[in-house]
């Protein structure tokens, strides 16, 4: 049903174009979207917010449009509330350096939680003193509600933060967030949402999941490479910190002090990568026309023919739950006495199929299991085919026969 949208991607419109099912990382990119980044340099090459110039007039409508957009696709009360960011680490960055903590405050986290939505939690840790507390995932990966629901219990009135992944890149698992963020909110916490994953396969309404903050990727859903946003509630962000200070940050300054501005400004200091707010309202039109519930049954529809071609074959483990539907489109595997940085290479020259492989930023999983030679990850998007599932599952089986 999405085939014929792969004529709007030109690395896809190519001859012989690769496989790509390297999306959840990065996606591909469409025409409109590479067009509106182009015609930020050849149209408007100027700042925002800043002179009087058409070319800053332009920009400033841009910038606002762009905003705009955003907020409705997930639903934000107010589009004041939307930041443009660098991506998601900076976002996450940004909530938990922006937040005031004191020393025995709890954040809670999963255990299968991206490097972005771990390391500054255990940066606050060593930094200010804060309890950073893991939940474990069920043994087939899925979120453990019940486990939940116990950590907010034992940390009391010291629980202050849950932050959790939307759907897991490890795995593409999916965790509960409207009912993690009753349980969270009935024990006096925050909820903060790593998007990077739900954002770009999923309809996202953050008034619906009743949540505090999303952090997402930009890049992740067709818009271009150095964007992200973080939305947050606005009485949150009056209150937060902003992790730099600068032009665009402050109402005034004198030699002796400052106001800061209103969100959002008060968090994008300095002149903004106005070419890729051009490229994210292309991109937020673009994947405001899609059908999400769609795109989200295509790729568990090509996860299910690539799981079911690998499932049981010998020296092949796929990391979560067996039902290809509780993955998205992400199959991330484990490989035994083989390589998997030597199977990507592989695929890629042999056959031109391009996916990941390594620890994906989620070094503590793997390290807490002793792999550290990672896994081999497929994920898929809405432009990707059966013949192209089919063609990655089947030489892996053949690679894996005659290597292992
Ligand atoms: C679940 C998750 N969180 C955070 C990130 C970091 O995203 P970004 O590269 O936009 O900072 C990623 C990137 O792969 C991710 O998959």
């Amino acid at each position: 049903m999405f085939s014929k949208l792969r004529e709007n991607f030109p690395t896809l419109r190519q001859d012989n174009p690769p496989a790509y099912l390297d999306n959840a990382c990065m996606t591909l990119r469409p025409d409109c979207v590479i067009d509106a980044v182009n015609s930020y340099y050849t149209q408007s090459p100027g700042c925002s917010g800043r002179s009087v110039h058409r070319y800053a007039i332009v920009n400033a409508r841009k910038v606002a449009g762009a905003r705009t957009k955003v907020a409705e696709l997930f639903n934000a009360p107010q589009t004041k509330e939307m930041v443009f960011t660098r991506n998601a680490t900076h976002s996450l960055n940004q909530v938990a350096f922006g937040l005031d903590w004191n020393p025995g405050d709890v954040v809670l986290t999963s255990d299968r939680e991206h490097n972005s939505n771990l390391v500054p939690w255990l940066q606050l840790e060593q930094e200010k003193g804060i309890d950073h507390r893991v939940v474990r995932s069920n043994s087939d990966n899925s979120f453990s509600l019940e486990n939940f629901e116990n950590a907010c219990a034992d940390a009391g009135p010291n629980l202050k933060m849950v932050s959790l992944s939307h759907v897991g890149n490890l795995d593409g698992v999916e965790i509960p967030i409207k009912e993690a963020a009753k349980i969270a909110h009935d024990h006096g916490a925050l909820i903060c949402v790593d998007g990077a994953q739900s954002a770009p396969h999923m309809s996202v309404d953050v008034q619906e999941l009743d949540i505090d903050f999303f952090a997402f990727s930009i890049h992740k859903m067709m818009g271009p490479t150095g964007m992200g946003g973080l939305w947050g509630r606005m009485d949150l962000l009056k209150n937060m910190r902003s992790i730099q200070a600068g032009g665009s940050t402050v109402e005034d300054s004198h030699y002796d002090g400052f106001t800061w501005s209103q969100p959002p400004n008060k968090f994008e200091g300095g002149l903004g990568n106005y070419s890729g707010i051009h490229g994210t309202a292309a991109a937020m039109d673009y994947i405001s026309n899609l059908d999400l519930n769609e795109v989200h049954k295509h790729e568990v529809s090509l996860n299910r023919i690539m799981s079911s071609i690998i499932k049981d074959e010998a020296g092949i483990e796929i990391i979560g739950p067996a039902d290809a539907s509780k993955r998205g489109g992400i199959c991330s595997i484990l490989l035994e006495n083989i390589d998997a940085h030597d199977i990507a290479i592989l695929l890629d020259e042999a056959v031109g199929v391009m996916v990941r492989s390594g620890v994906h930023c989620v070094h503590s999983w793997f390290n807490e299991r002793g792999l550290d030679q990672g896994s081999l990850r497929a994920s898929a998007y809405l432009y990707n085919t059966e013949e192209e599932v089919r063609l990655f599952a089947d030489t892996l089986v053949e690679a894996v026969q005659s290597l292992g």
